[in-house]
């Protein structure tokens, strides 16, 4: 079933039973109300005909008074004889004798129903009975009886009883017509989402419901915007996986084309017997630099991967800064040298440590200085190393090309190189020297800065955790 009509469905049955409840309370209460008047009423003209030391004159007039309300009125005496109408027969009032002893101590009978008359003729009344007392002697000389035709009273609750069904159909209608709207409405808001959901499905997630913050439905629409940005965030890390995926394949491909080339040029020469005798040598060279740069490719790759997947264990402890600077300067010295590069290292204070992991520390030293070297001639490379509050400071500094302020932001990518002519150097040159350096660096929860300008040079500034902060 449509969740309309269930709606619908659940609004009928509370309108039907909370008017039908509603309906049978009133007119339960109206009857008895239209009882109770017609009681009040009755000794209301009883009394107003009886009073002390009656004669029948005056009880004639009485009656005279309120003949005319559709009431009569009959007197008996105190042994239950009918006085007044004076009639030739002698009636009896037919009351119980509980009624009557009730009378003779003093007490009203309320509204009885009764179908005959005074005068046992044929008709339905409801009466009430007064008892009458002697002024004088102060015993029981009988009562008063003061009827009503029963068709009075079953008009006027004929009367309410329609005037409540029309209520009951009117408020009925219109209580149906409000929930059919309302019911509406819902499902509209509802139908809505649907559509929504199913744009979605189809691939937009530009769509957008309102959201008022009035009820559920809004919390709903805005829960669903949520869900909607999400998804559109994960659509876009998807594409960009991707597109960084196809950029890693092209890349790869593109750095094993140049040595696997070269290679097979050799090779080739050496089937055909076209490498002259004193070349030979020199090509073995050249085909196991070529070979040793792709192992080192992969390696590298490799390595990088597995610093991005956490696979990595780093062990820290606190290296001497000023020892392991001097021992990586010596280990570069005399590459530096060939290209005619001085290497200086200073330490703000000969206790000072890093907090690090001895291998990986040296392996990002040693990455930064390779480019310095390779990228300066005839310069300057100085490390540096001093203390800040919450950090120890490393720098490597050169004095060689530099980089443009616009390349900066992409040095850290795998595969980025800002020349391409600076392809086929001895050292590093596929490009992911700097993105280990700075996973590895990321991994230790530390920073990494560069500064540079095109041909004065540029410093690249490392920032390890102390060691207090790394434990906190
Ligand atoms: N000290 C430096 N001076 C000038 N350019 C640098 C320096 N260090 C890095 N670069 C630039 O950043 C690029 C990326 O460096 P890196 O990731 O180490 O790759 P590779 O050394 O294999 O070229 C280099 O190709 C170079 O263009
Ligand atoms: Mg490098």
């Amino acid at each position: 079933m449509k969740f309309l009509y269930k709606q619908l469905l659940a609004f009928f049955l509370v309108i039907i039973v909370t008017i039908g409840a509603t309906g049978i309370i009133f007119a339960r209460f109206l009857v008895t109300n239209i009882y109770e008047e017609k009681e009040e009423q009755l000794f209301g003209y009883a009394e107003a005909v009886i009073d002390e030391n009656m004669t029948l004159r005056e009880v004639e007039n009485g009656i005279d008074m309120i003949s005319k309300q559709d009431v009569m009125l009959a007197m008996y005496n105190s042994q239950d004889q009918l006085i007044y109408p004076v009639v030739e027969r002698n009636y009896a009032s037919g009351l119980a004798p509980k009624d009557l002893s009730l009378l003779q101590k003093g007490e009203r009978i309320s509204l009885k129903e009764r179908d005959r008359g005074f005068m046992n003729e044929e008709m339905s009344l409801v009466t009430v009975y007064l008892p009458l007392f002697n002024t004088a002697t102060g015993s029981f000389s009988g009562f008063v009886a003061v009827a009503s035709p029963v068709s009075g009273i079953q008009n006027d609750i004929s009367n309410m009883r329609s005037g409540i069904q029309l209520a009951i159909l009117l408020s009925g209608v219109i209580a149906i017509l409000f929930s059919i709207g309302f019911a509406n409405y819902l499902s509209r808001r509802i139908i809505r989402m649907r559509r929504a959901t199913n744009e979605i499905t189809q691939g937009n997630f530009e769509i957008h419901l309102d959201n008022f913050g009035r009820d559920e439905f809004d919390e709903l629409s805005g829960d669903f915007n949520l869900m909607v940005d999400s998804l559109k965030n994960s659509q876009i890390e998807i594409e960009r996986q991707e597109s960084l995926r196809r950029q890693f394949m092209m890349d790869v491909a593109h750095e094993m084309r140049t040595p696997l080339t070269t290679l097979n040029g050799i090779l080739e020469g050496w089937e055909h017997d076209m490498i002259p005798e004193r070349s030979r040598k020199r090509s073995v060279e050249i085909m196991q630099n070529e070979t040793r740069r792709m192992i080192r490719m992969v390696n590298e790759n490799l390595d990088y991967e597995k610093i991005r997947s956490a696979q990595v264990v780093l062990v820290k402890q606190a290296i001497p800064c000023l020892a392991t600077l001097t021992a990586v300067k010596e280990q570069l010295m005399k590459k530096a040298a060939s290209k005619g590069n001085a290497v200086h290292v200073s330490v703000s204070s000969p206790d000072l440590t890093v907090y690090a992991d001895y291998d990986r520390f040296i392996q990002i030293l040693v990455n930064l200085i390779n480019n310095a070297i390779q990228f300066t001639e005839n310069g300057t490379i100085t490390l540096t190393a001093h203390a800040e509050v919450d950090y120890t400071v490393i720098k490597v500094s050169d004095t060689g090309i530099g980089m443009a302020e616009n390349e900066l932001p992409a040095i850290w990518e795998r595969f980025y190189k800002t020349d391409p002519s600076r392809k086929n150097n001895k050292y590093g040159e596929s490009g992911i020297g700097l993105a280990i350096v700075k996973s590895l660096i990321d991994s230790h929860n530390g920073k990494i800065e560069v500064e540079s300008a095109r041909d004065k040079g540029t410093t690249f500034t490392i920032k390890f955790p102390k060691e207090l902060n790394e434990k906190n």
